[in-house]
């Protein structure tokens, strides 16, 4: 892997000092990636994606956390106490960067608050969100304390296509509201879209359009994940592999991405190295307080409302099972029966 980051001693580290502009040219992914490749096998709490609510204002056809968005489910989510305390363990152990997901997070009345109190606590923040609830308040809000990155979903390109996939008549015109107020603000933003069945035909004119409002980035994402009650029923919006190909294929940058991550990809498999960071330098934590591997992988939990982050990223997530981990390193992928009764209760399915 190459990058400024990369370059060390004499000659080259040099041209990096005499010229700042080829560090911010390095995007934040593969700043990271390349950080991670500095800790070698040593875990560490480096970032982390928190899924505050999964309450929202829409209730997209795919949308995962979608069954959980009941008066029911809301009421056994983390309150605005428990967030600030588990905040300041993260930060204790070192965290530099969190990304704050849902549901919608803007659909938490003490978004702002949480927000705001882990900006001050210096963490590097990402929201992601479907830019429909940004008002000209939270956009001035964000721009005095702002954010890394805000990422907008951004679906269809018209109203129909758009409304179609949020069921929210008149989502449409408040994404597009929202993406002005946080563009007119010089804000960081990213559009992004789920790649499915029902806008396959859209995704390279949603690209052209992004690039045409200058200073916003794209990112289209194509693996469609069930949904948190283990429901599949979104698969029937999955689009088939060729046809995820083709889309690449038909756009140099998007042919760049691909051949970089499988690069990526690659250099790591030969390395032999976990192609996962869960549980090494990244971690996810749900509505409820649980403590997993990622946003993909919930198979086991460890409840931050029993028991400290440190124990649980330290002792519990490096046990818990994932299929990206290499088998090869000899090591049963579950831990089960140590004998520890609290892992009992501190663990939940
Ligand atoms: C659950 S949403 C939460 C943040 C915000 N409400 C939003 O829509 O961006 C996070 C991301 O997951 C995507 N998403 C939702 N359901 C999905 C699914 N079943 N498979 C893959 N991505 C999905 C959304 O489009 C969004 O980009
Ligand atoms: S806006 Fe986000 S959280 Fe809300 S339904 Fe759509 S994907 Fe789910």
């Amino acid at each position: 892997m190459t990058g400024p980051i990369e370059r060390r001693g004499g000659k080259e580290r040099s041209s990096v000092m005499k010229d700042p502009q080829q560090i911010s040219d390095m995007s934040a992914e593969v700043w990271g990636e390349q950080l991670f490749q500095r800790f070698k096998g040593k875990s560490f709490p480096l970032t982390g994606q928190w899924e505050l609510t999964c309450r929202c204002n829409l209730k997209c056809v795919m949308c995962y956390t979608d069954p959980f968005n009941t008066p029911e489910q809301i009421r056994q989510e983390l309150s605005y106490e428990e967030i600030i305390r588990i905040l300041d363990e993260i930060h204790e152990e070192g965290c530099l960067e969190l990304t704050f997901t849902g549901g919608e997070p803007f659909a938490r009345r003490d978004f702002l608050d949480i927000y705001t109190y882990a900006k001050r606590k210096g963490f590097l923040l990402t929201i992601f969100t479907n830019g429909t609830l940004i008002t000209p308040k939270i956009a001035d809000h964000l721009k005095t304390y702002p954010p890394s990155m805000i990422e907008v979903s951004f679906h269809g390109l018209t109203r129909q296509s758009f409304d179609q996939i949020t069921l929210g008549s008149g989502s449409y015109e408040s994404c597009l509201e929202g993406i002005g107020l946080i563009l007119e603000r010089d804000l960081p933003l990213t559009l992004k879209t789920v790649g499915m069945t029902i806008n396959r035909d859209e995704i390279l004119k949603i690209k052209e359009f992004v690039a045409g409002l200058g200073k916003a980035q794209y990112k289209f994402g194509s693996d469609i994940r069930p949904r948190l009650n283990g429901s599949e029923d979104v698969y029937q919006y999955q689009l088939p592999h060729d046809e995820i190909r083709a889309i690449e294929q038909a756009d140099e940058e998007f042919r760049a991405e691909r051949r970089r991550k499988d690069q990526c990809k690659q250099e790591w498999i030969d390395q032999g190295q976990e192609l996962c960071g869960g549980g090494k330098y990244k971690f996810h934590i749900d509505a409820y307080g649980r403590l997993q591997l990622c946003s993909n992988n919930r198979s086991r939990g460890y409840d931050l409302r029993q028991g400290s982050f440190r124990e649980g990223f330290f002792q519990f997530l490096p046990e818990f099972p994932c299929p990206a981990r290499r088998p090869s390193q000899g090591e049963p992928l579950v831990n089960i029966g140590t004998g520890d009764s609290q892992q009992k209760l501190k663990e939940t399915a």
